[in-house]
């Protein structure tokens, strides 16, 4: 089925807005009821537009009927600018099955292969992609970090911008990830000293001034749901994540179009099961816990599109 049968619509307008208007749509991870409900909410209630991500594992999880069953009893129209995104393709034959299936935007992560077959490849994907009016976005460079269950590296490579241009020019990419700094997972900082290279983003943005950019590894990891979720019998230690300033910067005076946040909301989630379950040793109604942490990402995604990303009311 078509993403447009879904009420999904590609990312080109909200990228073209995001750049014109100086904001930044978010990509929040979905992997169940749950997830998809409360993005949902927080960009109807904001009139936000917003991107659900789906990773591999995710998809896997869910299934693909179960996911594209819970989309369309969202009732989702073109109008609201929701799109549906394959998160880290493995494979060009991952993305073509994910468009099949109606998501309207694919990610082809092969940003630590050889520059040649990352080109090769994502040229072939944006091919069958753009036929069927599908966005498609790519990666070059490497974040450090948890990337998804099977892969994990432990250095970061900064994009480089002459590699950037080429790699537009020859593939036809809607959008480019780069690597500024930012990682996967909870852990990303050792100390607040440590910044983003904007200086980096800057170069990148000279040689592709029109490609609109993407910051994978966003999440901020508040400290209220790491200490919330050790208080109700939890142990996560030494967690940091990127400044919502910083983030807010990138989304406001830059050509960052796109911020992923997955880890903020596997937090929120948490702390509010923790929570409710701790203050309720009785309960064993799994609609009132999950119900919490349903409750609390929307909050979480609301605060995020109105405060930091700057992209409530932008449709
Ligand atoms: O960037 C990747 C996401 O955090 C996806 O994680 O594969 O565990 O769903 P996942
Ligand atoms: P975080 O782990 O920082 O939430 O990053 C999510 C992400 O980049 C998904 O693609
Ligand atoms: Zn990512």
């Amino acid at each position: 089925m078509k993403y447009s049968e879904f009420g999904l619509c590609n990312t080109h307008e909200m990228f073209r807005n995001a750049i014109n208007k100086r904001f930044a749509v978010p990509a929040f991870n979905a992997y169940n009821m749950e997830t998809i409900s409360a993005i949902i909410s927080a960009a109807r209630l904001t009139k936000s537009p917003v991107i659900i991500a789906i990773s591999e594992s995710a998809l896997k999880y869910m299934g693909d009927d179960m996911l594209m069953g819970m989309i369309a009893g969202a009732k989702i129209t073109p109008t609201e600018q929701i799109a549906l995104h394959l998160d880290h393709g493995v494979s060009v034959e991952s993305c073509m099955h994910a468009i099949n299936i109606g998501f309207s935007s694919v990610m082809l992560d092969f940003s630590k292969r050889d520059l040649s077959e990352n080109i090769n490849a994502t040229a072939n994907i944006v091919r069958y992609a753009h036929a069927r009016d599908v966005s498609v976005e790519s990666e070059l460079g490497i974040l450090s970090g948890i990337e998804d269950e099977n892969t994990q590296s432990t250095e970061s490579v900064y994009t480089n911008p002459d590699i950037a241009q080429k790699f537009v020019t020859d593939t036809k990419t809607n959008s480019l990830a780069i690597a500024i700094g930012t990682s996967h997972g909870a852990y990303k900082r050792k100390s607040a000293n440590e910044k983003l290279r904007f200086d980096i983003l800057e170069q990148i943005q000279a040689k592709i001034p029109n490609t609109p950019l993407v910051l994978h590894g966003a999440s901020s990891v508040p400290a209220e749901y790491i200490d919330t979720i050790n208080k109700f019998g939890g142990d996560i230690q030494n967690a940091m994540g990127i400044d919502t300033e910083q983030l807010e910067f990138a989304a406001t005076k830059t050509n960052i179009c796109k911020i992923n946040i997955d880890s903020d909301l596997r937090l929120a989630f948490t702390a509010a099961v923790r929570k409710s379950l701790f203050g309720a040793p009785q309960n064993f109604n799994p609609r009132e816990y999950i119900g919490a942490a349903r409750d609390e990402i929307r909050n979480m995604c609301i605060f995020l599109m109105r405060t930091v990303f700057h992209c409530a009311n932008k449709i």
